[in-house]
């Protein structure tokens, strides 16, 4: 089973750019190239910054973009969005008790569980006992989990974008969960660092996927500037079967040229090697 993992698509409303690029001709290019090489895709899932500024005009140009997409499409909330403008262009758009948009569903027996770890006007991620409340239960319900979220949950050694990751105070019971049920929790996967990282934590193994934007430089000592530029962008195409995955990095917007190369891979020797 493959899922489409697609973060920080940042639109604008329509005209707009965003640092420097098109963000709508930027989605829409990996839509294409999903379309084109992964139309058995069960899902593509949106890890937040669905918008750069978070107004009406540019989720209604989602809403537009992903109208005719087959594949279905799961969205996540990230700090560059607005709650309310979001659920204003997609009403029917499920939300938790407390009208934070957490939402799940479950496909092949694995809980897909899609987290919003939005606060008010910050940059920062939060997760607040309500919401803590919301996933222990999602978790405490399923025997497989799989978790997506725009914030990276806990510090990834990049110091200038852990300020920013999910706030100090809101991490303790978030690990806490991780720990209890490291046995069930597939793998986490976030956005927000615009750039790829992996790794394991707390037992369950994660990875964050590059902007269809602009990407971010992983500074591991920069303690305040966040540094980044129009380096290549990607999505993630996982392939899932039973216990295993695997995830493919693909720079749908390149343009250069593709070489092919023979398989001929027993015939080891030089070619066109000088006498
Ligand atoms: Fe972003």
């Amino acid at each position: 089973m493959k899922i489409i993992h697609i973060s920080d698509i940042h639109l604008t409303i329509p005209g707009e750019p965003m640092g420097g690029l098109n963000p709508h001709a930027r989605f829409a290019k990996a839509l294409a190239d999903v379309a084109e090489n992964h139309s058995d895709a069960t899902r593509i899932i949106i890890t937040g910054d669905l918008t750069h500024w978070g107004e009406i005009e540019a989720y209604e140009a989602l809403k537009q973009a992903i109208s005719d997409v087959d594949v279905p499409v799961r969205l996540l909330l990230g700090n560059h969005d607005n709650r309310g403008n979001f659920l204003a262009v997609f009403p029917d758009h499920p939300v938790d008790a407390n009208g934070y948009v957490n939402h799940a569903e479950t496909i092949d027996g694995v809980r897909y569980i899609y987290l919003d770890t939005v606060g008010d006007q910050t940059h920062a991620g939060h997760f607040g006992a309500d919401r803590i409340e919301w996933l222990a239960s999602q978790l405490a319900g399923c025997t497989r989990a799989r978790l997506f979220l725009h914030h990276n949950p806990m510090p990834i050694g990049l110091p200038a974008e852990d300020q920013i990751a999910l706030v100090d105070q809101d991490q303790p019971a978030f690990h806490a969960l991780l720990s209890e049920y490291a046995d069930r929790i597939e793998y986490f996967h976030f956005g927000h660092v615009h750039a790829p990282i992996h790794g394991i934590f707390l037992g369950v193994p994660f990875a964050s996927v590059p902007s269809t934007g602009n990407q971010s430089y992983p500074d591991l000592s920069e303690q305040t500037w966040l540094k980044g530029g129009a380096m290549e962008p990607a999505y993630f195409v996982l392939t899932i079967h039973g216990d295993n995955t695997l995830i493919h990095q693909i720079p749908f917007a390149w343009e250069g040229e593709l070489g092919q190369y023979g398989t001929q891979w027993e015939d080891w020797a030089k070619e066109d090697a000088a006498p």
